[in-house]
């Protein structure tokens, strides 16, 4: 029997599409996201660009081009992606420009936009695209980290996992507070203190620390920029900053990305250690949250006790970031 899944729509917000350097001038590709299929691209002058993927000519997918195997959709020419099949050409704003056999431009597309084009930012080394279930424009901005952007902070660290579940169930994590006691066998209940403001939510955390050399108190501060961008600030034992993104694939499956990075110590970037340990350590938990999101079910009122952490107020605030309520 299948088994019921978290029954939520797709918010609205930012969320990251790719890094940055994984997307060059000239490149294009395919992508699964929002529940669509995409044509992410760079134009040669290196404006980044997310397309819905089918040509409105005869439905080949943009992202896909003759050798599909390089990974490699249309062809860059210029400002425009190059359709594989028969070499109609779009700009950044999904317009086309160019059927380069045909007298005359076909009326279905002349002057139309007839692709849908996601807005894009890109910063703290990421692509973020704006996604609106109903097309509406962003409500907020993209905020920018300085871990993210500095020459004294090392190279992102990344990994990244596909989960079956909803962006809101991952989110609600961090109201829990009692799950990292037995989920990831925390030493005691965290103290959390967690404000929801508008799209943020903001959040410290003071916890004892198990390491090698005892424990340790220790803090975390995580911010979310609405359900697709945050940070979480873990220190005590070796700062470090993670940059935690989770992408809906579409209404049952999400992308995560945690990209970490510590500041650099006299100029180098410190390999090994406590550095090495806690970005181990904070992989590990998502893991040890993978079996309960994937097979759990989403009760929309659940039995809480007093222990329990602000489950309801997260819930509250989380259920701006759909278009439509969702009901079950
Ligand atoms: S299907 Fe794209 S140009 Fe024909
Ligand atoms: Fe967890």
């Amino acid at each position: 029997m299948a088994k019921p899944r978290p029954p939520m729509p797709i918010p609205f917000g930012w969320f990251v599409i790719s890094y940055a350097d994984e997307l060059k001038p000239g490149d294009s590709r395919a992508v699964q996201y929002f529940g669509k299929e995409l044509v992410l691209f760079r134009t040669e002058s290196g404006r980044p660009v997310l397309l819905d993927a089918y040509c409105p000519h005869l439905g080949a997918h943009l992202g896909y081009g003759i050798n599909e195997s390089s990974g490699q959709g249309g062809r860059i020419e210029g400002e425009t992606i190059v359709c594989p099949f028969h070499a109609w050409k779009f700009d950044p704003e999904g317009y086309c420009t160019e059927v380069p056999y045909a007298k005359k431009m076909p009326p279905k597309v002349d002057g139309k936009q007839c692709l849908t084009s996601y807005p894009l930012v890109e910063d703290n080394q990421v692509i973020y695209a704006w996604y609106h279930p109903k097309g509406e424009a962003p409500k907020w901005e993209v905020e920018s980290f300085p871990e993210a952007n500095s020459e004294d902070w090392a190279p992102l660290k990344r990994f990244e996992w596909t989960f079956k579940t909803a962006c809101q169930e991952m989110a609600e994590n961090g109201a829990d507070s009692a799950h990292f006691r037995y989920v990831h066998q925390t030493a005691t209940f965290p103290e959390t203190d967690l404000r929801y403001e508008d799209h943020f939510s903001n959040m410290v955390q003071r916890a004892d620390m198990e390491t090698p050399r005892g424990t340790i108190k220790g803090s975390i501060t995580a911010r979310s920029i609405g359900p697709g961008q945050g940070y979480t600030k873990f220190a005590g034992i070796a700062d470090t900053f993670l940059m935690g993104n989770v992408t809906p694939v579409d209404e049952e499956t999400v992308h995560v990305r945690f990209a970490f990075t510590q500041p650099k110590v006299d100029g180098q970037v410190k390999e090994g250690g406590v550095n090495a340990a806690i970005v181990k350590d904070i992989c590990k938990q998502l893991d040890e949250d993978r079996p309960i999101w994937e097979n759990k079910i989403y009760r929309p009122d659940p039995a809480l006790c007093d222990g329990d952490g602000p489950i309801a107020k997260f819930r509250k605030w989380y259920s701006q970031f759909y278009a439509e309520p969702f009901t079950q």
